[in-house]
């Protein structure tokens, strides 16, 4: 089977290993720096296909070397959004760890596909992108397809009816800017602008953009983790069957929408390739607005970024020369 890794075996890491695990597509290793929980959580996990059915093979390790020629890698690995916390607050201390499991990974599968879900989303995507040096099609980050399933849980709840039928369409970055399209969300085809008045839907459209912060308010030790691990497992499924899925998913803006070039979500084609394609959509000046700030605060948290390492590049070379000296 193909092989899948996911990095950071965490509630999401597990979490989508254990959907992975259901839907028996790819085998699956699980690393984690801590190789107690990595091996512990494979080992639980193997046994649960026992009840469930399914012949995938889950391996737990702390070493990258098990992770060679895998198909996708998963990038889960960094510390969760604590209560107060923003997503970029994470910004610094998740740099390193994203970077340092995108080097590894690479090495190993110079060919994989890249799934990104540590935060802050799009800046953590950018960095896998830039560390790895793979071309844009091969790094995709996961955000709008958890932050359209909470938009849709919300319209199924409002309107009272099953949550499967309602498909909704949320871009932008994952953060407070992220742009929920009503317009192109609909009930089995019906517009919700034609079920739900525009005073609910602006209501619904903020809680969403809230929705994992009301999360973290109420486990008050971290965010969420399974719908986060849902919908990853489904970006994963796409890719590993190439199954051509319109997604919103975090990519390289390109030049299609005319954004700043930064990791943002959008409508795209996934498939066996990664990004097939990315989907232009005729957006109203007001939801082309609402893009451009959401990618315009992502370029400032990348700016940040790079900021931040250069202020570590710095702070490390006078040691280096006291050293020598
Ligand atoms: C959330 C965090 C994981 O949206 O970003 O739940």
């Amino acid at each position: 089977m193909t092989k899948v890794s996911i990095i950071g075996a965490g509630n999401v890491g597990a979490t989508v290993a254990q959907y992975l695990a259901s839907k028996n597509i790819c085998d699956i290793v699980m690393l984690d720096i801590n190789e107690g929980a990595a091996k512990g959580k494979a080992l639980d996990l193997t046994q649960s296909v026992a009840v469930t059915g399914g012949s995938a093979k889950i391996t737990g390790t702390s070493d990258y070397k098990d992770t060679a020629n895998s198909k996708v890698i998963v990038i889960t690995a960094g510390s969760p959004r604590k209560p107060g916390m923003s997503r970029d607050d994470l910004l610094k201390i998740n740099a390193s760890i994203v970077s340092g499991a995108a080097r590894e990974s690479h090495r190993y599968s110079p060919n994989a596909i890249f799934v990104v879900v540590s935060n802050p989303l799009d800046i953590m995507t950018y960095l896998v992108w830039k560390e790895t040096g793979v071309s844009t099609s091969r790094v995709i980050g996961m955000a709008g397809v958890l932050d359209s399933a909470r938009f849709q849980s919300f319209i199924a709840e409002e309107l009272k009816i099953s949550a499967e039928d309602v498909r909704a369409m949320v871009l932008g970055g994952h953060g407070d800017l992220m742009v929920p399209l009503p317009r192109f969300s609909t009930v089995n085809g019906v517009p919700v602008t034609e079920l739900i008045g525009p005073k609910r839907i602006a209501e619904m459209s903020a809680r969403t953009a809230n929705g994992g912060a009301e999360i973290v308010n109420h486990l008050k030790t971290g965010s969420a983790w399974y719908a986060p691990g849902a919908a990853t497992a489904q970006m994963v499924e796409a890719i590993v069957t190439g199954g051509r899925k319109l997604y919103p998913c975090s990519v390289h803006t390109g030049e299609k929408y005319g954004l700043p070039a930064v990791f943002t979500g959008l409508p795209v084609i996934l498939g066996k390739r990664g990004v097939e394609r990315v989907v232009k959509l005729k957006l109203n000046k007001a939801e082309i607005a609402a893009l451009k700030t959401s990618a315009l605060s992502i370029e400032a948290n990348v700016k940040r970024l790079n900021e931040l390492k250069e202020e570590a590049a710095k702070a490390a070379e006078p040691s280096t020369k006291a050293k020598d000296a």
